[in-house]
């Protein structure tokens, strides 16, 4: 009998642990019911955490077209007819270039005028050379020369710009340029904005009278039909031969009227944000692949007849046209406060950029004086040198520099004994200018250090606890380069819903973490050199993937404090799409709450990353809420690998609802695959 009782026993304890695990194991995919064990426990007596009004911003740097091609408004590339320039003291071997150390990369041109052809119709003959008789400056030692020996019915050059120019029917172009001619001999010019194979023609000005030495030339055009992949031609009318440089196409309407601006609409998708800073200009283009190829910011000021531009380590030639002052004029026109990285010295330490260059110690007071120069420049008085620079290129007032970052990504007792003299220098002469350490350094003063995460959504969701222990007594943390980039594509929702887990915890972890910025921030499709990126853009659209509408609903949804909140959640198996092996524990939900003071709103931020609806029980301890409706925004699909694209924009886009019956006491269903944000009014005094 005994024995019987039992067996009965031990049979009823297995199916009560199988049922356990059943409920703890089953996958996304599976027949997986919504637990009611899942809470969201919020205490506003327990000590709140202020946020950083700066913790979401941006990370620009030139990287897949981001900004020559992309956010940089010019549409003629290789205007200077610079970039098949091999820089000094490179050695050409094949297809192979060598710095002068021997690190290999890649030629960027096939032929010596990139992006320019010689157009002829009709019985026309001529060619085009790349010249250096008679160079416009110093800083453009090359121009283009066109012969025309037969006008024939049109003799001209092209150019298609990045990958076709964007032209609106009814909008305005500016076009500039720099010609010459020999022995004072005069040309007329035609101008066209035109299709690529020119049978559409959108607009036509003629330039009468081009000629002797170099002078700027320029027109508007106002063209009368819209095309993506337009094209600029400039003919000579009779035989004849000019030199031509620095052409120029600009949309007469940039980002708030700035000359030598932005594409509006890509500046207003940073703008939408309401970013707490931009940093720029890098990444590794801060380092160069040679210390020379570092970006040399005294080169990216001023007129843009009088800039250098460079080989730009991603693999193509960088105008300079988007230089420090534009920089520093994008953050203020986006309501950011600017964060300036610079090169301390070393060129990138990346293995496959070895052997990498570094300055000596003695020599390191040149690249000290350059970063010293750079502050002064963007917040000096107007009676200082670099101050009076700012001035004559437009902007009296200092600009908004906030932050310096001593380097990118740079370490290793090189970097070590580096930091310390442009931290000393610099607090020294600035004192109000807030530093940002590359890298974790030991017996060294750091008032922020930057932290980069890229990885998989695995390891992001693993992340939902990251900074909960880190060290209170160390440097504030700069999270300034992450985002999932494995096992998710070109980017999809897991990756941004990954994100978000990741997200929550840095804003709870406020007190420590003062800003983070996702990357790397743009991606003009025809050049992706970096596998996930945030926005998405061609020569005439622009689209913010989903983890771009996460980073939105974040900095749009940032509190003033963070509130003590406990989650409640089982965890369930996870398997990646497409990756079946590879099995991870996830939580059915991941939350966090604050207060928005002005708006006298509790925030609650949640992430469902199963495909099942989750319910939560939520209760709020210290607070009376206001009313019985709440705030519903969601961003989320039914399938976890959608993405947003240019041709598909909506598919992942927040939409707004209204929940009723909240108290401090409620329930609400968060969808699957999804963020939410709640906004309950609050009697918050
Ligand atoms: O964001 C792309 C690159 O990743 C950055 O240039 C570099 O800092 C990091 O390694």
């Amino acid at each position: 009998m005994r024995t019987k009782i039992l067996i009965i026993l031990i049979f009823i304890i297995a199916v009560v642990i199988k049922l356990e695990a059943a409920e703890n194991a089953s996958g996304p995919a599976g027949t997986w019911e919504a637990s009611d064990r899942v809470a969201i426990q919020i205490d506003s007596a327990a000590p709140q955490i202020a946020v950083s009004p700066e913790l979401y911003g941006f990370f620009f740097e030139e990287i897949n077209h981001a900004g020559d091609g992309g956010l940089y408004a010019e549409l003629v590339e290789n205007r200077d007819f610079e970039s098949s320039t091999i820089p000094e003291g490179w050695r050409l071997e094949g297809e192979n270039l060598f710095t002068p150390r021997g690190c290999r990369t890649s030629v960027w041109f096939d032929n010596e005028l990139p992006s320019w052809s010689l157009t002829t119709s009709g019985s026309a003959a001529g060619m085009v050379q790349l010249d250096t008789t008679s160079p416009l400056n110093e800083c453009n030692p090359h121009s283009l020369r066109l012969t025309v020996t037969n006008p024939g019915q049109r003799c001209g050059i092209a150019n298609d710009g990045y990958w076709g120019m964007n032209f609106e029917s009814g909008e305005s172009y500016n076009l500039s340029f720099y010609a010459r001619t020999e022995n004072d001999a005069k040309c007329d010019l035609t101008v066209y904005l035109e299709s690529s194979s020119g049978d559409n023609v959108y607009a036509e000005a003629e330039i009468a009278g081009v000629g002797g030495p170099w002078k700027k030339y320029s027109r508007s055009l106002t063209v009368d039909g819209s095309d993506p992949h337009g094209r600029l031609v400039i003919s000579l009318s009779k035989p004849g031969t000019i030199w031509l440089d620095v052409v120029s196409l600009f949309p007469a309407k940039t980002f708030k009227g700035r000359p030598n601006g932005m594409r509006q609409d890509l500046a207003q998708l940073l703008a939408d944000i309401k970013p707490g800073f931009l940093r720029f200009p890098g990444g590794c283009i801060v380092e160069g692949i040679t210390l020379h190829n570092r970006i040399r910011w005294k080169d990216s000021i001023g007129d843009i007849s009088q800039r250098h531009g460079d080989f730009d380590l991603w693999g193509y030639y960088n105008t300079y046209g988007l230089g420090y002052h534009e920089y520093l004029q994008l953050a203020e026109d986006i309501g950011a406060v600017a964060m300036y990285v610079f090169n301390v010295g070393i060129s990138c330490q990346v293995g496959r950029r070895q052997p990498n260059e570094v300055a000596s110690m003695e020599d390191l007071d040149f690249y000290v004086q350059e970063a010293l120069d750079a502050i002064e420049y963007a917040i000096g008085p107007v009676t200082s040198k670099w101050g009076a620079q700012r001035a004559a290129n437009g902007h009296p007032e200092p600009f908004k520099l906030k932050y310096v970052e001593i380097g990118n990504e740079n370490r290793g007792p090189d970097y070590q004994q580096r930091y310390k003299v442009f931290y000393d220098a610099i607090k020294q002469r600035f004192p109000e200018i807030i530093t940002i350490a590359d890298t974790r350094l030991t017996d060294m003063p750091m008032e922020i250090v930057d932290d980069h995460y890229y990885s998989s959504p695995s390891r992001f969701f693993r992340m939902a606890d990251h900074y909960d222990d880190t060290d209170r007594g160390g440097p504030k943390i700069y999270v300034g380069e992450y985002a999932v980039n494995n096992n998710v594509g070109r980017g999809n929702l897991l990756g941004a819903l990954s994100e978000a887990v990741f997200m929550l915890n840095m804003e709870s972890n406020s007190d420590i973490i003062v800003m983070c910025s996702y990357a790397p921030l743009f991606e003009n499709v025809n050049a992706r050199n970096w596998s996930v990126n945030l926005i998405l853009l061609d020569s005439s659209r622009g689209v913010g993937r989903s983890s771009y509408q996460v980073q939105k609903l974040f900095a749009l949804n940032r509190p003033d404090v963070v509130l003590k909140t406990h989650v409640l959640s089982p965890e369930v198996e996870f398997a990646t799409p497409g990756n079946s092996t590879r099995r991870n524990q996830v939580r059915q939900l991941y939350a966090l709450a604050g207060l928005d003071k002005t708006a006298n709103e509790i925030i609650i931020k949640a992430v469902n990353p199963t495909p099942s609806p989750v319910n939560a029980g939520v209760t709020i301890k210290g607070l009376a809420i206001a009313g019985n409706k709440a705030k519903v925004i969601t961003l989320g699909n039914s399938d976890i690998t959608a993405e947003n694209s240019l041709d598909n924009p909506n598919i992942i886009v927040p939409v707004e609802s209204e929940l009723s019956g909240v108290g401090e006491e409620f329930s609400c269903t968060f969808k699957p695959n999804s963020l939410t944000i709640l906004r309950l009014p609050a009697t918050v005094n």
